[in-house]
């Protein structure tokens, strides 16, 4: 196979994929290989560009580590993440979406009780979050786990801050045999994703703002049905209709209704999906 030329080298490398066992990855790299080639015929890529493309992906494989997850906020930023999470988490209506995780998770966070305060030191306005964890037909689903995150008022994570060793702002709860919860956190502020490095310059030169509309993070589980990872969203957010990683769905927007003493109340139920036996 020699001389290949710019017509007939797209054939030759799925050829190459002839012998492979795994007939998923086999799928996965034709369709990748015929993609990648249509794209650089599609913008007559230069050698110059190619190398760029290069550089950037060299430069965020360079800030990448166990802190900083630039690929995820690659794809994140791309739209691919949501994509990902819509193409495998179709519900019945009435079930309450999904959406990003993110990279702010944290395995293994505290457990607290019911009615206690999550934000553990972190730096916020007072709030109550309070709802049921429901099945589809509504009835509540008893003890399902919540684990829950979210950012200070500064719009940092307790694993941003340099110097905090201890978990703020997260936490994991039980609902009770009604699947009703509640528990004291802090206000949700829009904040904006980590964007000093590749992607950020990526942002810039799309002409995007790296923000995030305010969110609480819910990871929520329970016997017989699906995992259901999501976020409320604050529906006084001026970011909801342009956040920057795509994750916003109407029916997870809710009202944060400020109380006369200055803190804030959030009334959320969840919908999960029965698991498929
Ligand atoms: C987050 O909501 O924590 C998040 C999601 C995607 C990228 C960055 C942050
Ligand atoms: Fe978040």
């Amino acid at each position: 196979m020699r001389n290949l030329n710019e017509d007939t080298i797209t054939q030759a490398v799925l050829g190459r994929f002839a012998d492979m066992p795994d007939g998923r990855l086999k799928d996965i790299m034709t369709s990748l290989v015929q993609h990648l080639h249509a794209f650089a015929r599609e913008v007559r890529l230069t050698e110059e560009e190619w190398f760029q493309g290069i550089q950037f992906l060299t430069d965020t494989g360079h800030i990448t580590d166990n802190k900083r997850q630039e690929f995820i906020l690659l794809s994140d930023t791309l739209g691919l993440s949501m994509l990902t999470v819509a193409l495998n988490n179709r519900k019945p209506a009435g079930c309450t979406e999904a959406t990003v995780f993110g990279p702010f998770h944290v395995d293994g966070a505290p457990q607290y009780a019911l009615g206690e305060d999550i934000s553990n030191g972190a730096r916020g306005v007072p709030c109550l979050v309070r709802g049921t964890v429901r099945g589809a037909g509504g009835e509540g689903v008893p003890h399902a786990r919540l684990d829950v995150w979210q950012s200070d008022e500064e719009g940092l994570y307790d694993v941003q801050h340099a110097g905090i060793k201890h978990a703020q702002a997260r936490g994991i709860l039980q609902a009770d045999a009604e699947g009703r919860y509640h528990f004291r956190s802090i206000l949700a502020v829009p904040y904006a994703i980590p964007h000093d490095g590749p992607v950020g310059r990526m942002l810039e030169a799309t002409r995007r703002h790296p923000w995030r509309p305010a969110h609480l993070h819910f990871m929520i589980e329970a016997e017989g049905y699906e995992t259901l990872i999501t976020h409320v969203f604050r529906r006084d957010d001026p970011y909801l209709d342009s956040d920057a990683v795509f994750g916003v769905r109407q029916s997870l927007i809710a009202d944060w209704n400020p109380q006369p003493d200055g803190t804030y109340l959030v009334d959320y139920d969840f919908v999960l999906n029965p698991r498929k036996t």
